[in-house]
Formats: structure tokens, C-alpha cells, sequence
């Protein structure tokens, strides 16, 4: 246990603290299937574009005290079961790799030792709008979990004195979500499938940096829904047992376009890097149809209500969103040209992306003129949190 510098025992009542931000990333190249369960080694490489952490991130706490008797985890200020799962696994893993902490303030030695018999309080908020009682949409964005699994690797990492190399941080995250060890840097982002069987080499690299592609504008279209009915988890593991144009995928499509989105980003070709973006998304969409029973994520989203998020300017449309694939395909094919890229993570919402500031505006417009700004009569229902119109018009 924990001991003052004098070797007195330490009193049950400091609480040490390490708090820290991560922002979510979205894949372009998405990772759907896993070759390891346990490990958590994806059956294919991804890449995926971190977005600004004032824009959507989730802010962890970690606390840890002598008088904590069990680990617990609250998201949005709401408690969530750790019992078991990957929640464990990571601290685990974290507490396996605890160095010694000292707080020469407070007095405070934890020995590296010490760590297996202290227990945790993790507290994380994401800075999602959660507006006019559409709080839960921020449930059902999936991003959001990723987020918050790093984070709990991350923030107990530096409480617990983990050494931060990444490659480590990377195997850390990876293992409580796949897709998370992304969020380990800022810009275009990779994680390589790898070889190795213990997964050393299955790990996230910076392609560029935050700086490389500025003029990049995301859009994101947040549809107020349930949380997904399959969840990435499940959904992949059934696609990976029952879907052949997974392997397909998986073997000879994305190896291709890995290394050609790594390309069109080194050379900020948009048309390419939206081209590939669509494509994408649509064929892991496909697997997910020819996965048995078939999983429809987008369709999902049909009728329901859609709030757009703009950066940090926020406004709510809502309408079909299935059409947002539409109206973006239509726009580029009369340009000849792609403008905007789309993308759809396992959920409703759309991701949308713009080469610059004024096509972003552009995009902006017609997602109003199509999905214009509900009625007063719904935004007061949406403040009443009273869900009956999503329910009349699911
Ligand atoms: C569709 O990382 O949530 O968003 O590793 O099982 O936790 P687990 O899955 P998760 O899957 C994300 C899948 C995706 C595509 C992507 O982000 O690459």
C-alpha cells in the first residue's frame, strides 16, 4: 500500500488524479473483422482522419484512492457496469506496466507493486452537443465509445507512470477497442494490420500530421436514434463467420487501397482521396448485407430526425438521410468531379467531407435546403425531451 515518505501508512484519504482529452477519428478505410478476438487484430489495415478535440472528444478523470474498494466507470455522468470485459483487460494491461508515482507535495509514494491492490474511479464526458433533449444521439455515436475506451486507457497510462510509448499505448487502446488506438495522434492516421501473432506489430502510425491537409472541412450529420441494435463487435464478428466478400475485401480490395489513400493524402488529391472515401463505405456497408443475418446500419436511419453538427456551429434539419448519399453522388457526378466525400461508420450518422471552407459552405446550404430546421412545435419537443414525433415519423 501507498506509504507517506516518513513510512507511516498512508491515511485512506488522498485521492490522486490524471485528467486528459482525446479526440474521435473517423475511418476512411474502414476495419471491419478480426483475425484475433482477445488481442483485438483486425483482419485488415485502416486509415482514419482525427478530428480537432474541441470539436468532438471525450474529457476523462482518473482517480485512484486507498479508499476506493472497487473500480467503477462513469460516462456522462452516468455509472456503467466494468465487470468483466475489455474495460478490465485495459487496466489490467495498464496496472501490469504501473512504474512508481511519487507526489512529493502531498508525500504520497505508490510503488509499482502497490497498483494491483489500488483501485480506480474513471469519469468521462464527451463534449458532444447533447442539446434540446437529443442526448442520446450522442449514445449512438459510435466514435464516442472508441473515445472513451482510449481514454481509459490513456488517462489511468498517466496516472500509473505507463511509460508512454506509443507502440505500447497503441496495443494498450487497441485492446480496448480496435478502431481507438487511432486517436493516439492528431491528422491522418493508420493502423497496420500487421503479421506477428502477439500483435507487436498490429499498431496505429501517423501518416500526416493535423497540419498537412487544413483546408479539410468534416461535416458531421448526427441522426437522433436508438443505439445501433448490432454492435461493431457482433456485427464484425458475424461478417467475419459468414461473409466471402469480407475475405475478398479484406485480402485483395483494401491491401489496394491502403496504399492508394496514402497516396492521394501525401498528395492532397481530393477526387482520389473522395472516391476512395465513398467506396469504402459503401463496400463495408455491402458486407454487412451479405453478412448472415444481414446487418443494416443505414437503413436504420430513414425518417428519423437529423442534426448536423458543423464544427462547433450546430443546427437541426432533419428529413431522409439516406438521401445525403444521394444528393452528394448527384452533386458530383453533374460536377464530373467529386466535391464532397461521404462515409457511415456502423450507425446512421453521415460523415461528410469538404476539400475547403466554401464547398463546406456549399454543402451546408443544400443540407438545409433539403433537410430544413424543424418546426417550433419540434424543437419543443425536442426540449421537453418528449420523443413521440421520432416515434410518429420512424
Ligand atoms: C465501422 O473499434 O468499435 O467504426 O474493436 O470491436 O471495439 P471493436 O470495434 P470498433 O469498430 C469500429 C468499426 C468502424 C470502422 C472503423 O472505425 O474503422
Amino acid at each position: 500500500m501507498a506509504h507517506k515518505k516518513n513510512g507511516e501508512k498512508e491515511s485512506k484519504k488522498w485521492v490522486l488524479m490524471a485528467t486528459a482529452r482525446s479526440p474521435t477519428n473517423i475511418a476512411v478505410i474502414k476495419y471491419w473483422g478480426k483475425r484475433d478476438e482477445t488481442l483485438i487484430l483486425p483482419v485488415n489495415g485502416s486509415i482514419s482522419v482525427t478530428l480537432e478535440p474541441s470539436h468532438l472528444s471525450a474529457t476523462t478523470t482518473v482517480a485512484v484512492s486507498p479508499s476506493f474498494d472497487r473500480d467503477r466507470m462513469w460516462l456522462n455522468g452516468k455509472e456503467i457496469l466494468l465487470s468483466g470485459g475489455r474495460y478490465q483487460s485495459c487496466l489490467r494491461e495498464i496496472r501490469r506496466r504501473a512504474e512508481d508515482v511519487k507526489d512529493e507535495e502531498r508525500g504520497i509514494c505508490i510503488k509499482r507493486e502497490d497498483w494491483e491492490g489500488l483501485h480506480v474511479h474513471i469519469a468521462s464526458f464527451n463534449n458532444f452537443p447533447t442539446a434540446a433533449g437529443l442526448a442520446s444521439s450522442a449514445a449512438g455515436f459510435a466514435c464516442l465509445g472508441n473515445v472513451t475506451l482510449f481514454m481509459c486507457s490513456f488517462c489511468p497510462c498517466k496516472l500509473m507512470n505507463v511509460k508512454e510509448e506509443t507502440t505500447e499505448l497503441s496495443s494498450i487502446a487497441r485492446q480496448g477497442s480496435g478502431s481507438a488506438c487511432r486517436s493516439l495522434y492528431g491528422g491522418f492516421v493508420k493502423w497496420a494490420m500487421g503479421n506477428k501473432e502477439d500483435g507487436s506489430d498490429s499498431i496505429a502510425v501517423q501518416l500526416a500530421n493535423e497540419t498537412h491537409w487544413e483546408d479539410l472541412v468534416i461535416l458531421i450529420a448526427v441522426v437522433c436514434s436508438r443505439q445501433k441494435e448490432t454492435s461493431s463487435t457482433t456485427g464484425m464478428r458475424e461478417s467475419v463467420e459468414t461473409s466471402s466478400l469480407l475475405q475478398y475485401r479484406s485480402q485483395v480490395v483494401v491491401p489496394r487501397r491502403l496504399i492508394q489513400m496514402e497516396e492521394a493524402i501525401q498528395k492532397r488529391d481530393f477526387p482520389s482521396f473522395a472516391k476512395l472515401t465513398c467506396a469504402d463505405s459503401n463496400q463495408f456497408h455491402s458486407v454487412c448485407l451479405d453478412t448472415s443475418p444481414p446487418i443494416f446500419y443505414m437503413n436504420d436511419t430513414s425518417h428519423r430526425h437529423v442534426q448536423l453538427c458543423f464544427l462547433i456551429y450546430c443546427i437541426y434539419v432533419h428529413g431522409e438521410i439516406r438521401l445525403i448519399i444521394g444528393l452528394v453522388e448527384r452533386w458530383n457526378q453533374f460536377e464530373g468531379t467529386p466535391q464532397v466525400a461521404y462515409t457511415y461508420d456502423a450507425g446512421p450518422n453521415a460523415v461528410l467531407i469538404a476539400p475547403n471552407r466554401k464547398v463546406a459552405r456549399l454543402l451546408l446550404q443544400r443540407m438545409l435546403f433539403y433537410f430544413p430546421p424543424p418546426s417550433e412545435k419540434e424543437l419543443d419537443s425536442y426540449v421537453l425531451g418528449d420523443t413521440s414525433i421520432l416515434q410518429e415519423a420512424g
